[in-house]
C-alpha cells in the first residue's frame, strides 16, 4: 500500500510522531471488533497510528491479525489487549516477536504486565479516563497515555475532554493524546492547544470504507444527533457511552422481557468461544454486577455479556438486539471516507487552521 504524504505544519511533528515512528500525530483507537488487520494497515500505511482491536479476539486471531498488518504495511502498529486476558504474557510474546511497536490497553494494565513488554522496547500507551490513572500507569513506566473525556464512544469516564486533557496534561511528564469527541483538523489543533501530543479517534474510524463494520450499521452513527447517545452504566456496570436505541432504553429501565434475557444467554457460549472466558469467569462477572449495582438477573446476564452484544452490532449487523458503542461525535459525522483521504482531509484542515490562527 503507498499513499499520499503532506508536509505537516512543524507543529503537528510532535515528540510522541517521533516516538511511535509516525508522520502524523493521529491515531486510530483498537475498537473491539472493528479495528482489524485492514483497517489498522491502512491507518498506519496513511501515516497514522493504527492500532488492532485484540481485546475481543483470541490469541489465534489477534497473531493471524498481526501477520496480516505486517503483510500489509512495514510502517508501525499497535495492539489493544484486555490486561485481565488469562493469556496475557502468551499475547505479549506475539506482539513482541513480531515486533508489534506499541502495545495498548483496554483495561489499566499491571505493573508487570508494562515492565515485560518495556524490557522487549514496545510503547506502552494505556488509555485512561481519570487523572489518578494517568498519574498510576505513569508512575508505572507507561510511555504516553491516551486521555479519554466523557464525549468519547464504549467504556469512558464522566469528566469531559476539554476538562481532562488540561488536568491531565498538568499532573504527568509523558505525551498525552487526547480522545473522545474528535473527527478532524480543527480538533487537532485544539487538542495541541491544550498542551496535547495528537489525537486519538474511535467513533470516526469506525464510519470509514475500510471499517467492516456492515454498512447498515454504519448508516446508524451517519443518521444520529450528538444527543442520541447516551453514558449509562446500566449495560454491565462500568460507565459505557453507547447510542440509544430501544433495547437500550429497555436496559436502562431494568425492563426487558424474556426474549432479551434468553439472547444475552445465548451470547454467553459465543463469549467463551471467542475470547477464551471460562464460563466461572462470566459467573463471577455476573454475581459483581449484580451486588454492586443490586441487578436483577437479566441484567446481570447482560452485563457479563457486553462483548457478545458489540459483536452483533458490529460484525452480524444487528441493529435491534445490539449494543452500539459511539461517541457523541456520532452526531457531527455525514460521510465515510477511506482512511487515506480522512487522515489527509485532518492533516490539510489542521495546516490550514495552524496558517490561520498564526495570520
Ligand atoms: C465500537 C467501539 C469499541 C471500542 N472498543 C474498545 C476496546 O476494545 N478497547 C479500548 O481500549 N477502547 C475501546 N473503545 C474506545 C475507543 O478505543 C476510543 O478511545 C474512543 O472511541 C474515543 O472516542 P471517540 O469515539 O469520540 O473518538 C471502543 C469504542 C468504540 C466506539
Amino acid at each position: 500500500m503507498t499513499a499520499v504524504r503532506l508536509v505537516p505544519h512543524k507543529a503537528l511533528r510532535t515528540p510522541f510522531c517521533e516516538m511511535a515512528g509516525i508522520d502524523y500525530p493521529v491515531v486510530q483507537t483498537g475498537m473491539g471488533w472493528v479495528a482489524d488487520a485492514r483497517l489498522t494497515a491502512a491507518t498506519s500505511s496513511a501515516g497514522g497510528l493504527g492500532i488492532v482491536g485484540a481485546s475481543t479476539m483470541n490469541l489465534t486471531e489477534m497473531t493471524a491479525a498481526i501477520d496480516q498488518v505486517l503483510s500489509l504495511t512495514d510502517l508501525p502498529f499497535g495492539v489493544n489487549l484486555r490486561s485481565d486476558a488469562p493469556d496475557v504474557y502468551e499475547r505479549a510474546k506475539v506482539m513482541i516477536d513480531r515486533g508489534v511497536k506499541v502495545a495498548s490497553f483496554a483495561l489499566a494494565p499491571t505493573e508487570k504486565l508494562i515492565k515485560s513488554f518495556k524490557d522487549a522496547g514496545l510503547l506502552c500507551v494505556p488509555s485512561i479516563g481519570a487523572r489518578r490513572h494517568a498519574e498510576k500507569v505513569v508512575g508505572w513506566g507507561a510511555d504516553a497515555v491516551i486521555v479519554q473525556g466523557s464525549e468519547a464512544g464504549g467504556h469512558t469516564g464522566g469528566v469531559a475532554t476539554s476538562i481532562l486533557i488540561p488536568q491531565v496534561i498538568e499532573a504527568i511528564n509523558v505525551p498525552v493524546i487526547a480522545a473522545g469527541g474528535f473527527r478532524d483538523g480543527r480538533g487537532l489543533v485544539a487538542a495541541l492547544a491544550y498542551g496535547a501530543q495528537g489525537v486519538a479517534m474511535g467513533t470516526r474510524f469506525l464510519v470509514t470504507k475500510e471499517s467492516p463494520v456492515p454498512d447498515q450499521v454504519k448508516q446508524v452513527y451517519l443518521e444520529a444527533r450528538p444527543e442520541d447517545t447516551v453514558l449509562t452504566d446500566r449495560i454491565d456496570g462500568h460507565s459505557h457511552r453507547v447510542l440509544r436505541t430501544p433495547f437500550i432504553d429497555r436496559m436502562i429501565a431494568g425492563g426487558g422481557g424474556v426474549r432479551d434475557l434468553l439472547l444475552a444467554m445465548s451470547s454467553a457460549v459465543n463469549l467463551k468461544r471467542t475470547t477464551g472466558m471460562s464460563l466461572i469467569d462470566m459467573v463471577r462477572q455476573a454475581l459483581a454486577a449484580r451486588r454492586q449495582h443490586n441487578y436483577n438477573l437479566r441484567q446481570a446476564v447482560m452485563a457479563a455479556n457486553t462483548p457478545m452484544l458489540l459483536r452483533k452490532t458490529m460484525v452480524d449487523g444487528e441493529v435491534e438486539h445490539g449494543i452500539i458503542s459511539g461517541g457523541q461525535v456520532s452526531g457531527l459525522i455525514t460521510d465515510a471516507p477511506s482512511v487515506e483521504e480522512l487522515i489527509l482531509s485532518v492533516i490539510r484542515e489542521a495546516n490550514m487552521t495552524l496558517e490561520s490562527l498564526q495570520a
